[in-house]
């Protein structure tokens, strides 16, 4: 049976795992590893990280392979589908062999249950590296990237155009919320956020002096936004519908027209991987006020954050848990 360790354990399931306190300082850590890449090594040992995908990564797979390597430690990445995993030994199984011999469980899913199943019983730290529901990691980084180009989260405006429904538009929702910004979501009316997830925002914003916001005119949107952001019509999972998506996407593209209509210093944002000519033109990704390549750098920095805060405070060690 499970002791009574996994109760203090810290996991990051979704954005809101980490409150506004505990965010910010995930983010001055994330800053200072970014100045001194050595800057902490809680997994000297070294200490092993399982990095399981059940989906394709580059960024995330990279910067987390990096990041526990310059954490001191060793990153184990696993294909799920090499694994019993993908041969469905159970998922609570999976989670009691891993935390007796890993520091921590990264995992990149598809259904956000499966995510939970495992953290539920497992020892060590889960931290979701993607599910269809939420990308967490993702928007630790890009907060980091807006801290750095715009001077501080409270108060900016982020509006995001595409799928209101995917794992982008929820964590924007649930870590800008908790960060203070003003979140807008433009999406075509069939594909709004999760009901829940936008009132937990709501929820969030009233105590942090953000708001949440979901419109479907992309300009209005637009419109003196200190940031823009975007991700695929078409995300991991969803290939089946790719074509249907195309024609009530297409009024959401982030194109000069948007950026005419921001805030004249905006940043633009996505997290990638990006498809010039859908969900953003070259002109905007490719011009002066993209910031994706920081963006896509402050995975590292920012994961290396979270799992150093995450060990600190909820880890209980591998071997000498019991
Ligand atoms: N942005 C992101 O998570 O990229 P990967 O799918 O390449 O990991
Ligand atoms: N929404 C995208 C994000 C990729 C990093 C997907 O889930 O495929």
């Amino acid at each position: 049976p499970a002791g009574p360790a996994t109760s203090t354990v810290r996991h990051f399931r979704r954005d809101d795992d980490l409150g506004p306190a505990d965010q910010a300082a995930v983010l001055d850590l994330a800053d200072a590893m970014k100045k001194d890449r050595f800057a902490q090594r809680p997994l000297d040992g070294p200490r092993t990280v399982a990095l399981l995908f059940d989906k394709p990564s580059t960024r995330t797979r990279v910067s987390f392979a990096v990041g526990v390597a310059d954490l001191g430690g060793m990153p184990m990445v696993i294909d799920a589908q090499t694994s019993q995993l993908g041969r469905g030994e159970p998922l609570e199984d999976t989670a009691r062999v891993l935390e007796r011999q890993v520091a921590a469980i990264v995992w990149r899913t598809f259904e956000q249950e499966r995510l939970e199943a495992i953290a539920a019983v497992s020892g060590v730290p889960v931290v979701n590296a993607l599910t269809d529901l939420f990308h967490p990691c993702q928007v630790l980084a890009d907060l980091q990237t807006v801290r750095e180009h715009k001077g501080r989260t409270a108060g900016r405006t982020l509006a995001y155009f595409g799928d209101g429904a995917n794992n982008m538009a929820h964590s924007y929702l649930l870590g800008g919320a908790t960060a203070g910004m003003h979140i807008r979501i433009a999406a075509p009316e069939d594909y709004r956020p999760d009901a829940q997830i936008l009132a937990d925002a709501r929820a969030i914003a009233a105590r942090t002096g953000g708001s949440a916001e979901v419109l479907t005119d992309p300009v209005e949107a637009a419109r003196g936004a200190d940031v823009l952001a975007t991700d695929v019509w078409t995300s991991m999972g969803k290939e089946a519908e790719a074509a249907e998506r195309d024609t009530p996407f297409r009024p959401y593209q982030v194109d000069d027209a948007k950026l005419a209509a921001a805030d004249p210093h905006a940043i633009v944002l996505h997290c990638l991987p990006a498809h010039r000519g859908e969900e953003i033109t070259a002109s905007v990704i490719d011009g002066a006020h993209s910031v994706v390549w920081d963006q896509a750098e402050n995975r590292r920095h920012a994961q290396k954050a979270l799992l150093a805060f995450l060990l600190a405070d909820g880890g209980q060690g591998e071997d000498d848990r019991r």
